[in-house]
C-alpha cells in the first residue's frame, strides 16, 4: 500500500482522502484549518505543517481546494506542493479551476522532474461516498497509470483520459455549466406552467417525467417544493465560479456562452437579495419572486 498526500481536505478533499484510507493507503494531508481535520486525524490521516511538506512525505499528491487562488496558495512558493516534490513524483490536481493556471503550475512541476495531471472529479460530495464519482484526466498517459489505482479508488465511476494537461479542467468547465443554465430552464418551466392554473407539485411531476428531466433535473427538481436542503449541495458562489471560468474560456477560444452569460446574472442577483449560501436551485426563488409565485424556502431561513 502506497503512502499518498491529500492538500485541501474541505467537503470534497476529505471524502476523497477518506476513500484512499478505506483502500488501504497510507494518508498524509494539510489543511489550511487544521482544526477541520480533526476527524480524519482520528480516522488515522497523519496532518502535516504545510503542503511542501505533504508533498515531500508522498509517493502522490492529490489536492483539492476551492478556486484559483487557492490552488496557486498550496501549490506555489516556497512551502507549496511543487516545492516538496521529487524527480519521478506525480502532482494530480482535482480541484475546479482555470487550465491555464494548471498549465502555469504543470511547467513548475516538470522543472523538478515530476509529472502533473489534472483530475477534477465529476459528482458530489454523496456521490463520492457512495463510490459513484467519475473522474477526468488531463497529462500524460504513463504518470495516469501511476496513480490510476488510486484515481479507482476515489471515482469507482470510471477514469477518463480525455487528452493533454488542462482539457480535462476544460472538459469539466463546459459540464458544468450545463447545471445552472438546466435550473434556470427548469424554474421558468415550473413557474409558468403554475401561473397558467397546474398545481407546482403536479407540473414537477410531469416535468421529472419528461424528456427534460436530466440526472440535475431529477435531483433537484424536488427542491423546488420546498425541499432546499439547509446545507448547500453546491453553493450559489461555487457555481458562479464554474460559469465565470467558462465565460473567461469562452472568450479565450472564441466562442459565445450567450445562456451561461445570462444564467451568471440570475446567480448574481441571487447574491444580490442575500440568498448566496443556498445551493444554485436558488435561481428559482429569484424568478418566483419576480412572478408573484411564492418561493421554494421555508421563511425561518
Ligand atoms: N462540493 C461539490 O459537490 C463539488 C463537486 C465537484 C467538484 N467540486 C470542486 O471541488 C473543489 C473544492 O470544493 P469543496 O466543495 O470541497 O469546497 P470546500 O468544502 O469549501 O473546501 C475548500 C478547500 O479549499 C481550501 N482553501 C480555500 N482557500 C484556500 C487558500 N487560500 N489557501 C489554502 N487552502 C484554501 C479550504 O481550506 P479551509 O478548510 O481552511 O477553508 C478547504 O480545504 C472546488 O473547486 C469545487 O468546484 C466540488
Amino acid at each position: 500500500m502506497a503512502r499518498l498526500g491529500f492538500v485541501g481536505l474541505g467537503a470534497m478533499g476529505s471524502r476523497l482522502a477518506r476513500r484512499l484510507m478505506a483502500a488501504g493507503h497510507q494518508v498524509v494531508g494539510y489543511n489550511r484549518t487544521p482544526e477541520k481535520a480533526r476527524d480524519l486525524v482520528a480516522a488515522g490521516l497523519r496532518l502535516e505543517k504545510s503542503p511542501r511538506a505533504v508533498a515531500e512525505a508522498s509517493e502522490a499528491v492529490f489536492s483539492m481546494v476551492t478556486d484559483n487562488a487557492a490552488l496557486r496558495a498550496v501549490a506555489l512558493g516556497s512551502e507549496g506542493i511543487v516545492a516538496g516534490l521529487t524527480s519521478g513524483g506525480v502532482f494530480v490536481e482535482m480541484s475546479t479551476v482555470s487550465p491555464a493556471v494548471v498549465r502555469e503550475i504543470g511547467e513548475a512541476v516538470a522543472a523538478r522532474g515530476a509529472a502533473m495531471l489534472d483530475a477534477p472529479v465529476s459528482g458530489s460530495t454523496i456521490t463520492v461516498e457512495q463510490g459513484q464519482a467519475s473522474i477526468q484526466v488531463g497529462g500524460d498517459a504513463r504518470a495516469l497509470e501511476r496513480v490510476r489505482p488510486y484515481l479507482t479508488a476515489m471515482g469507482p465511476g470510471g477514469i477518463t483520459l480525455v487528452g493533454p494537461l488542462g482539457l480535462a479542467k476544460t472538459m469539466k468547465i463546459a459540464t458544468n455549466l450545463g447545471l445552472a443554465v438546466q435550473m434556470l430552464a427548469f424554474s421558468e418551466a415550473v413557474l409558468l406552467a403554475e401561473k397558467s392554473g397546474i398545481a407546482r407539485e403536479t407540473a414537477v411531476d410531469a416535468l421529472l417525467k419528461s424528456v427534460v428531466a436530466s440526472p440535475m433535473v431529477k435531483y433537484r427538481g424536488p427542491f423546488v417544493l420546498g425541499q432546499m436542503p439547509t446545507d448547500a449541495w453546491f453553493n450559489v458562489a461555487m457555481i458562479q465560479k464554474d460559469l465565470q471560468l467558462a465565460l473567461d474560456q469562452g472568450r479565450a477560444v472564441g466562442v459565445p456562452l450567450p445562456t451561461t452569460a445570462l444564467t451568471q446574472e440570475w446567480l448574481t442577483m441571487a447574491r444580490g437579495l442575500g440568498l448566496g449560501s443556498y445551493d444554485f436551485a436558488i435561481v428559482f426563488d429569484v424568478l418566483a419572486s419576480l412572478s408573484g409565485a411564492s418561493p421554494s424556502r421555508k421563511p425561518n431561513r
